[in-house]
């Protein structure tokens, strides 16, 4: 199947060989992706096999982004394909959480079962493959903490050498930890993720090591089985929306292509909403969108937010992300860190629990629904992009009411669950049960 890589700008569309090593395009300066010839695809049959799949011991299809692999066909040789069984995340329902976020009922896909504890994988596994097929020996990228522990896993796994670049001071020691365990050689720049960025495209150009951000096209084409798997899960009946936290916005441009190639080749009948969430202290996409892309895109100078994940202020993939919202008839919100926070110990009481990035969303539909965008009885799935055990300095201080915005702002904990201090005495303890 003949596959290449095409400018996402549309009055551009110069287009390169799947083979080249490119991140934007060399005439205009856009988003790259990659396209496919894929014919008209037997749906039922693929569908039939997608799930005879899951019953099978072969990697590939145990893993939950590979199983899907007709829809991302860029891969030549199965060979460089690095499985750490990624994706296979569940549909979770959370009664709690739907009725705190204004809905009947709600879904959560969680991203926080993957092997390294986030959506990064279903990504990376991509990536890494590309990587492979390339011959390249060294990969880098910048992170706020989840890209660099699904990129030291996966490029160690692979026998390539892990260079991770984060802000120092700026990402949770889970995320660090995983880093260091999983034999990544890890620099802790003096500067925020945008400009760190910019920093390691100069080295990754200078030193011929491979780019394993979002801005990576086959990084977007492994996070497409998220919104597979999800439609397979759902037995291919289309959510009303789709919500998500918004950082560096490759999630949702990976959504909006995999949703929009399923329609076109007939697996979904329409198209759901998509609607991204960000943290109010680094949230120049909500304000882009806000003004309906009339004034120019204002990038935040300095981020600020707790849920770490997702501070930054200058995504890189806004077009795409633009593009999908808009042409699923979607919406973007805004969220405070006490809605986030809140947000995150309701999920947590529904025994499923998440990373502070990943409760934007359920604070995103909170105000969503409020403000009618979302109807109370539609079909929402939110997508909780991060494990509960990344931040657990984060819980801990907000249970204890010691959690502090960034600019100082005491975050009240509204549903704080304090650990008691007692004596070794089983009549006072008992006393304090009763
Ligand atoms: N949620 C989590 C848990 C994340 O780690 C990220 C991004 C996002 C949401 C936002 O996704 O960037 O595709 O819009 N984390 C990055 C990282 C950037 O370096 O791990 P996005």
């Amino acid at each position: 199947m003949q596959s290449e890589l095409v400018c996402f700008n549309s009055a551009c569309g110069a287009r390169y060989a799947i083979s080249d090593v490119l991140y934007n395009c060399t005439k205009c300066g856009g988003l790259l992706e990659a396209r496919y010839d894929f014919g008209k695809p037997d749906v039922a049959a693929l569908k039939r096999k997608w799930r005879e799949r899951r019953m099978s011991n072969a990697p590939l299809d145990q893993s939950g982004v590979w199983r899907y692999r007709e829809l991302f066909p860029f891969v030549e040789n199965d060979g460089d394909i690095v499985t750490l069984r990624e994706g296979n995340t569940p549909l979770l329902s959370g009664p709690r959480a739907a009725s705190y976020g204004g809905l009947d009922h709600i879904t959560f896909k969680h991203q926080g079962f993957n092997p390294t504890g986030s959506f990064k994988d279903n990504g990376m596994t991509g990536g890494v493959a590309q990587a492979r097929r390339l011959a390249m020996r060294r990969v880098a990228c910048v992170s706020t903490g989840n890209t660099s522990a699904s990129m030291a896993a996966y490029a160690s796994a692979g026998g390539l050498e892990p260079l991770i670049f984060i802000p120092h001071g700026n990402i949770s020691y889970g995320k660090l930890a995983q880093a260091l365990e999983y034999g990544a050689r890890t620099f802790q720049v003096e500067a925020n993720f945008d400009q760190i960025l910019a920093l390691v495209r100069v080295l990754a150009e200078r030193l011929g090591i491979y780019l394993l951000n979002s801005i990576n096209p086959f990084r977007i084409e492994g996070q497409k089985s998220i919104v597979i798997e999800m439609m397979d899960q759902c037995d291919w009946r289309v959510p009303d929306w789709i919500v998500l936290p918004g950082g560096n916005l490759g999630n949702v441009s990976a959504f909006g292509k995999g949703l929009r190639e399923m329609r076109e080749l007939g697996f979904i009948d329409r198209l759901p909403r998509l609607a991204v969430v960000q943290a109010e202290g680094a949230s120049p996409f909500y304000e882009y969108m806000r003004e309906r892309g009339r004034q120019a895109f204002r990038p935040h100078e300095h981020p600020e937010t707790l849920a770490t994940a997702i501070k930054i202020g200058d995504p890189v993939s806004w077009p795409k992300a633009q593009f999908e919202v808009e042409t699923s008839g979607g919406a973007v919100e805004r969220v405070s860190e006490q809605e986030i926070a809140d947000a995150k110990a309701i999920i947590g009481a529904c025994g499923i629990g998440c990373e502070p990035a990943s409760a934007a969303t359920l604070a995103g539909i909170r105000k969503l629904t409020a403000a009618g965008a979302i109807a109370s009885d539609a079909d929402v799935v939110g997508v909780l992009t991060g494990n509960v055990l990344k931040d657990p300095d984060y819980v801990y201080r907000y249970h204890t009411g010691q959690l502090k915005s960034p600019d100082g702002c005491q975050i009240n904990a509204n549903f704080g669950n304090q650990p008691i201090v007692v004596p070794n005495d089983a009549n006072r303890i008992s006393e304090l049960i009763r």
